[in-house]
């Protein structure tokens, strides 16, 4: 965390944008990592993500708001820092957000991609694999965009292939996690698991992904859960 903060820090009274914010995990790393942030909004296609962030945070300096990053409602050059977290498999067209997060970005700006990776993932990490694969191929079944997770070579050559910026720093990011997992964590990665699968209730498939469920919870219990490495890439000019 020390090279982002440090990135982070370098902004004095930074402009944040957070897109695809979720329940605003990034956004709170962010500004945690620079207190002395200006303003911070973080956007969602998803209203229930919004509400939840409202509810969450507690910061006059801080705002939600619905919005698509493809057709964004700012300015041209209007924020230091722009990020995009754990959102980047989530994106139809990768192309124009990427166009559209440079345009709202203020000259010497950075654009900031944090991104699960699916490479060089020990074993417990893998569960985290396989949640988000299991995840990603209901939300797919359902029709919406919800890709694999991406390997580190594979985002860093799209982010070069298809992002006007330079690619100023890229590194591996693992989040230390406790060495064994204990039973009210897998409960709650079980809980997870059960209402990610309620999504497809109703569909012919259900028996599938009943399957496919228990097999993901049986993988976890043989060898713990781990969050996968992430990636953090930094654009600028
Ligand atoms: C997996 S969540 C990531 C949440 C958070 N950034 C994090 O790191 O935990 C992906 C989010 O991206 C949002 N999203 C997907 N496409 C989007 C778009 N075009 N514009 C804005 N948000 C989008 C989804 O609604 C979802 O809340």
């Amino acid at each position: 965390m020390r090279k982002l903060s440090n990135i982070l820090k370098s902004y004095k009274e930074s402009r944040i944008l957070d897109i695809g914010t979720g329940n605003g995990n990034f956004i709170k790393v962010l500004t945690d990592l620079n207190p002395n942030f200006k303003s911070a909004i973080g956007i969602d296609v998803l209203e229930s993500s919004i509400n939840s962030c409202e509810a969450n945070f507690n910061d006059d300096r801080l705002s939600f708001t619905k919005m698509n990053a493809l057709n964004m409602d700012f300015e041209d050059d209007s924020f230091d820092i722009v990020s995009l977290s754990n959102s980047f498999h989530h994106l139809e067209y990768i192309d124009d957000t990427l166009k559209e997060m440079e345009r709202v970005l203020a000259p010497g700006g950075v654009i900031i991609i944090c991104e699960m990776i699916s490479n060089n993932l020990n074993k417990k990490q893998k569960s985290h694999l396989e949640m988000h694969h299991f995840a990603s191929e209901i939300d797919r079944e359902r029709g919406s965009i919800h890709y694999k997770t991406f390997t580190d070579k594979e985002i860093l050559k799209l982010l070069s292939e298809q992002s006007s910026l330079d690619i100023k720093d890229a590194w591996e990011l693992v989040i230390p996690e406790t060495a064994v997992i204990s039973d009210k964590e897998i409960e709650w990665l079980f809980e997870t698991i059960d209402r990610v699968q309620e999504r497809i209730e109703g569909s012919e498939r259900i028996e599938y992904y009943r399957k496919k469920a228990d097999k993901v919870k049986k993988y976890i219990i043989k060898y713990g859960f781990e969050s996968a490495t992430q990636i953090i890439v930094v654009l600028g000019k």
